[in-house]
């Protein structure tokens, strides 16, 4: 075994929503740069999961009429043929459900309890249930939550406390003594001027309002907050406080969390805390990504776009999403995806420049020389330019690989492949092949191409495994067996390559997007958590002016016999003719309340049937708390008024 160990996390999914082309993102990064940790001798262990706690999926099983166990049992089945689908190579999955990470959890809260930095208080705060944090009058941004932008409620519990203010200062000396902690680095300030700085305060870890958690072990009544019980999955993974802890041992701390930068908040500042406290050495980096972003927004409207990775994976191959993906999107920096930036890669990158270099070099040696490129050869002009790039690449690939930057990597990897394509131009086999003296020249430019291709072979391994084997296979090669192999011109004597399949078919851009449009038509259904992920989506002005919002005075009101949530309510619009509309606010208002007031009617509501009543329209209301709703009433506006 080798001393050298790597130790690399994605983030564990929620298995609520399904999961997207920026998940994807995630866990192929993380894939790539394990696969070469491995290639290179690191003795390495590649974590994912699924974080299965909170009332989030609490109330999706209940909607769903499942228990919460049954209803994340079907999707982390899900999640995980993904992963095995995509070639991911993680050595292990944790669930958040399994009994030893349970036990663990409670164990770690056990322990520092009993260290005294847990204590029992009582928490009001804003709460983004969708993201299951608590917010501060400060933090908050105009009354919604700063990381997702969705409305926070006003909640108040008791609960058990973290002493995370405590922890700041050592927090600060670890970040100025841990230059490369944060990646990229700007992240630090963010996180020292945004939180740490106006004061870091106590955590809320607990919750009572409901049960899907792990209980507190010393108040049954208390779930552990769902963060706590997540980030420790790092440890846990490991063997953390079981009975046999040597992966713990031998991999922690980790070398790198990868994680997307909506959680980076989480991971830098009550993770170490967390770890702080329980003595344990804090990770080395924690790495935050981009997003994945459609025109518009984080995984906005789906605007034609299909964004199921199986659909995409299935349609152009495994390796072209991992290359789209791995390449298109910049270190740390968001990327912009779209089916036709997606197509265009393709053709240009991997039929076009890959593709094409290794299918005319095979089936020029194999139209030249029989397949069998012979030993007798002569060296030639541009030879030691293609040599010379090609070590070059190497250490370009290894750089940018060691920084993460998956990108720049892929960049210097088709940097060579250009240039062995220009080889080709230069050099003309076509019209070596014709003059019988010059056979052992264009024996030598065939080899240098197979070598090329061979050295190709390894740097793109990491990044698209199947495509690798693919070219091996063409040029009659076996397994890889080490990263150095690709530092080596002239490694093998000769070459006896095999014809195989393309092995990437050319895509016909406009006919592929016609049949994506038509097929994302009718699986518009496939994506129905949209909404949990793109947060409150922009619109234009022009989509607001669609809304004809009016002054209306309410001239009648009466509860609906049907329904005990429904007020049926009777307006003046100003219009001369009376409208009804069906309002669900009777828990919060009696006729009383609402007879002769001015209310903000959306006029051009197509009219619904709502448990008998007709409603034309409908009044504007405030949801001002968990269980508060407050309807807009206006003072000293005539009937009719247009509201813009
Ligand atoms: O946050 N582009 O889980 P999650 C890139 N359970 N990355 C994206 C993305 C996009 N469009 N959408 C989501 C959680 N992600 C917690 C993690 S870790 C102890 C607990 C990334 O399923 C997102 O940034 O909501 C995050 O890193 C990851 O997917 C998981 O998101
Ligand atoms: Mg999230």
């Amino acid at each position: 075994m080798s001393d050298k160990k790597f130790y690399i996390t994605t983030p564990i999914y929620y298995p609520s929503d399904k999961l997207h082309i920026g998940h994807t993102y995630s866990t192929v990064q993380a894939d790539a740069v394990s696969r070469y940790k491995r290639m290179r001798g690191y003795d390495t262990f590649f974590l994912t999961g699924t974080d299965e706690h909170g009332q989030k999926i609490e109330d999706k099983a209940k909607e769903a009429g499942v228990t919460p166990k049954e209803y994340v049992d079907r999707i982390v089945d899900g999640i995980k043929d993904l992963w095995k689908l995509m070639n991911i190579s993680n050595d292990k999955f944790i669930r958040t459900t399994d009994e030893y990470h349970e036990k663990a959890v409670q164990l770690i809260f056990q322990k520092m309890y009993d260290k005294g930095d847990i204590y029992l208080g009582s928490y009001e705060g804003l709460y983004c249930k969708p993201c299951e944090s608590f917010w501060t009058e400060t933090q908050a941004v105009d009354g919604k939550c700063p990381d997702c932008g969705r409305p926070v409620i006003k909640a108040s519990e008791q609960a058990y406390f973290f002493r995370l203010s405590k922890y700041a200062d050592k927090l600060l000396e670890y970040y100025d003594s841990h230059p490369d902690f944060f990646a990229p680095s700007m992240r630090q300030a963010e996180m020292v001027n945004n939180f740490i700085k106006p004061g870091l305060q106590d955590l809320c870890i607990s919750r009572s309002t409901f049960k899907w958690g792990i209980p507190v072990p010393i108040n049954p009544d208390h779930v552990i907050y769902v963060w706590l019980d997540a980030l420790t999955n790092y440890i846990t993974a490991l063997g953390y406080g079981s009975e046999d802890d040597s992966l713990f041992r031998k991999f922690w701390p980790a070398d790198v969390h990868l994680i997307g930068k909506d959680i980076t908040r989480f991971h830098t500042i009550y993770w170490p805390a967390f770890l702080m406290s329980l003595d344990i050495p804090l990770p080395e980096k924690v790495y935050c990504h981009g997003w994945v972003l459609l025109e518009g927004g984080k995984m906005s409207k789906s605007k034609g776009n299909v964004v199921d990775p199986v659909k995409l994976a299935e349609r152009y191959g495994v390796d072209a999403l991992r290359y789209y993906l791995l390449r298109e999107v910049g270190y740390g920096a968001d990327g912009v995806f779209s089916n036709e930036n997606l197509i265009n890669r393709i053709n240009s990158d991997l039929a076009n420049d890959l593709g094409n270099l290794v299918s005319r070099t095979v089936a020029m040696a194999d139209k030249y020389f029989g397949g069998t490129i012979p030993a007798e050869r002569v060296k030639g002009e541009p030879d030691d330019d293609l040599i010379a790039l090609a070590a070059k690449t190497k250490t370009d690939a290894e750089n940018s690989l060691d920084g993460l930057c998956f990108a720049d990597s892929l960049s210097a990897i088709w940097k060579f492949i250009s240039r062995t394509n220009k080889y080709i131009d230069e050099t003309t086999p076509w019209t070596l092949a014709k003059e019988e003296s010059s056979i052992p020249r264009l024996a030598q430019v065939i080899y240098n191409l197979c070598e090329s291709i061979r050295i190709i072979s390894v740097l793109i391994a990491p990044f698209l495994p199947e495509t690798s084997d693919k070219i091996r296979q063409q040029l009659g090669l076996g397994a890889i067996e080490d990263w150095e192999e690709c530092g080596v011109f002239g490694k093998e004597s000769t070459y006896s390559v095999q014809k195989g399949e393309i092995i990437f078919p050319r895509i016909d851009a406009e006919k592929e997007l016609a049949e994506l449009e038509a097929l994302n038509g009718a699986n518009k259904n496939d994506y129905p958590h949209k909404e949990e992920i793109e947060g409150v989506a922009k619109i234009g002005i022009e989509d607001f002016a669609k809304v004809d919002l009016r002054a209306a005075k309410v001239t009648a009101c009466e509860p609906v016999k049907k329904a005990k949530k429904l007020l049926q309510l009777t307006l003046s619009d100003g219009t001369g003719e009376p409208r009804t509309v069906a309002s669900g606010i009777a828990k919060w208002y009696k006729p009383e309340d609402l007879i002769g007031k001015t209310v903000v009617l959306v006029s051009n509501l197509k009219p619904a049937v709502l448990c008998g009543v007709e409603s034309q329209g409908m009044i504007l209301a405030a949801t001002a708390g968990e269980d508060d709703v407050k309807v807009l009433f206006l003072e000293g506006v005539p009937e009719g008024s247009k509201i813009s």
